[in-house]
């Protein structure tokens, strides 16, 4: 949450930091800042509550004077509302230091009363200022070194943070600081950027560091310096960005969301390619982990959110596959209940952004309990992966829009492809089975894109008949029942109707009792081909809802006529294999949300109160 750029070089400053800001925006728009120092020597500052483009209008009326030094922020307010006294940057040092921050810092209360014994006088409500004003108490007892002050700073701070600081006395430098919250380097030409993801500097460098836990970076125009919170030479890994600028540009899409659903289809073909051989997956980020997969006897999968939707599909695959069993948990709650953990629990952590703070730090205390850790993330350079034994990245290019969608149909892809490697290395999957799988899943981008051709204008449509809807359901049984929860969170975060997913089976032992009559239902069927069973409980299911005047749409196979006479409304999915209709049957309640959410005139990539990366607990 709250993005951060900085830049140090030879050319202006503020464009560069606003379109930094604009791609960072995703993660929190509650209000927005930038601070310059200007070619007169000066520090200018302007920060509006609002979106970006509050920003934006203000300093295209009012001009704030350039320079080549220059720090910006985008906010998802914790402590204090979301006002221009809140926002970042926060000045201290009569307005000479600028500082801008993500995360929490815990004792803030505590440095802030030993700081207004010193005499300092406090603008904001906010745990920021506490930084600042103690980076400006510890500027003047360092002989105004800002590094060494920064680091003084940084070493009394308790929580998550990524700071970053500049100083008016010091132009062309730029010092930054991260712990438990992400920070990257983007190194440039005579020039070098700081981000909190590279999507901040990603149209002027693809080369960039990523910085390590605890440890500080000063840019200059000619130079990147890491060292420890204790001053010791840091040696930090490089990397190349594997995507480009416009992969994050909504091209002449609506929305990002809209971009988004449209690359499910090519978010599943890229996560499989490189990890499927003859028949069979070997996933090379893998290679030499046979020894772990074999000595596992339970894998537990830590997430929130989304993300945790697609590790309960997971389970099924990786139990029926690889024959171990599998707790899903949602992170926040894993690490507060003393779980039981050995070197014989692979915990598999899921993750899009990579930075979402309760699953680093659950991931974190498993590793500590002995665990071993594996880490299934689309962002390259993120935390997590860094912080685990083992990476999976899914290949869904960068995801703006807050509601997750390719990421999700990435993840079941990466998480069916661990299956099938752990299965294959375990011995337990038949090369028959396998291979069958294999076809499955080589077939699913296809099917993605029949839906989206076939499907995505009725859908639409629908979701804009029920643009008035006050409540939804959702249903599903078996891997249908996650993707039932994945629906209602979708409706829920974006279209903000109430909206809840229930297993199907669930719905007699309480949840019936909210039908009456009109209330839409969305039943998820599963195959009749392949699921006989469980296709007929779900089509019974259907009869006691609509008995009680329940609204019913069916997601459901191409040819399923058992479902029609029972059905108001059928959107149709290709025929799959049974635990391949999740990545099926998810797109047009994808479609769906963000029809509704756009015929209520919300914004589908900002919605109300959410930011796309939750770094505090
Ligand atoms: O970045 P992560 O995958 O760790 O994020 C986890 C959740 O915060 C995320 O999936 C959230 O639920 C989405 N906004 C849902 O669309």
């Amino acid at each position: 949450m709250c993005g951060i750029v900085g830049y140090v070089g030879s050319r202006p400053s503020q464009n560069i930091l606003m379109s930094g800001l604009a791609r960072l925006e995703y993660r929190g728009y509650d209000s927005a800042g930038i601070a310059v120092i200007g070619e007169d020597g000066t520090l200018g500052m302007r920060k509006r509550a609002g979106k970006l483009s509050v920003l934006r209008d203000d300093l295209a009326r009012t001009p704030l004077p350039d320079g080549t030094t220059g720090i910006g922020h985008t906010r998802w307010a914790t402590h204090g509302g979301p006002t221009d006294r809140n926002a970042h940057p926060h000045l201290a040092d009569d307005g000479k230091l600028a500082v801008i921050h993500n995360g929490i810092i815990e004792n803030f209360a505590e440095l802030k009363a030993e700081l207004e014994s010193d005499g300092a006088v406090f603008a904001s409500e906010t745990d920021t200022e506490v930084a600042a004003q103690l980076l400006a108490r510890e500027y003047h007892r360092n002989g105004d070194d800002l590094e060494a002050a920064f680091r003084a700073t940084v070493n009394r701070l308790d929580g998550a943070f990524t700071l970053l600081a500049m100083h008016e006395d010091h132009p062309g430098l730029v010092v930054g600081a991260r712990r438990n919250s992400p920070l990257v380097i983007g190194l440039g030409e005579g020039e070098n950027f700081l981000g909190s993801d590279v999507a901040a500097f990603v149209e002027h460098t693809r080369s960039a560091l990523a910085i390590g836990q605890d440890q500080i970076v000063a840019i200059t125009p000619d130079g990147v310096r890491v060292t420890d919170f204790d001053g010791g030479e840091v040696e930090v890994e490089p990397f190349e960005v594997t995507w480009d600028a416009a992969a994050a540009e909504k091209g002449g899409w609506p929305s990002f969301m809209a971009k988004e659903v449209s690359e499910e289809p090519d978010a599943v073909a890229n996560t499989l390619r490189g990890r499927l051989r003859e028949n069979t997956v070997a996933i090379p980020e893998l290679d030499g982990l046979d020894e772990l997969f074999r000595g596992i006897h339970r894998i537990v999968v830590i997430a929130c959110g989304t993300a945790a939707y697609a590790g309960q599909v997971g389970k099924y695959a990786l139990e029926q596959w690889a024959r171990v069993p599998v707790d899903v948990e949602l992170a926040h709650e894993f690490r507060y209940r003393d779980p039981v953990l050995d070197a014989g629990t692979l915990v598999v952590s899921i993750s899009q952004s990579g930075e979402t703070m309760d699953t680093l730090m659950a991931v974190k205390y498993a590793r500590e309990r002995g665990a071993k850790t594996l880490s299934i993330c689309n962002t390259q350079g993120a935390t997590i992966p860094r912080e685990s034994d083992a990476i999976v990245y899914t290949h869904a290019g960068p995801e703006v829009a807050v509601a997750s969608t390719k990421a999700f149909v990435a993840q079941i892809t990466a998480l069916y492809l661990l299956a099938l490697h752990v299965g294959r290395v375990r011995g337990t999957l038949p090369a028959d089975v396998q291979a069958q799988q294999v076809a499955e899943l080589e077939a699913v981008p296809g099917k993605i894109s029949w839906i989206l051709e076939r499907e995505q204008e009725r859908v639409t449509q629908l979701a804009r008949w029920m643009a008035d809807t006050r409540s939804v359901l959702f249903l599903g049984r078996h891997v249908g029942f996650p993707i039932a929860l994945e629906g209602a969170l979708k409706l829920k975060e974006i279209s903000y109707i109430h909206a809840e997913g229930f297993a199907a089976g669930e719905l007699k032992h309480g949840p019936i009792a909210l039908i009456e009559p009109g209330q839409p239902v969305f039943v998820i069927v599963p195959s009749p081909v392949f699921s006989a069973q469980l296709h007929d409980k779900v089509v019974s299911n259907i009869q006691e809802i609509r008995a009680r005047g329940a609204r019913v749409i069916v997601v459901a196979e191409e040819g399923d006529a058992a479902v029609l006479p029972f059905a108001d409304e059928v959107l149709h999915i290709p025929l799959a294999g049974p635990l391949f209709e999740p990545l099926l049957a998810v797109v047009p309640l994808h479609i769906f949300a963000m029809g509704l959410a756009t015929a209520k005139g919300l914004d589908v990539d900002q919605p109300r109160n959410l930011a796309k990366s939750v770094t505090v607990e």
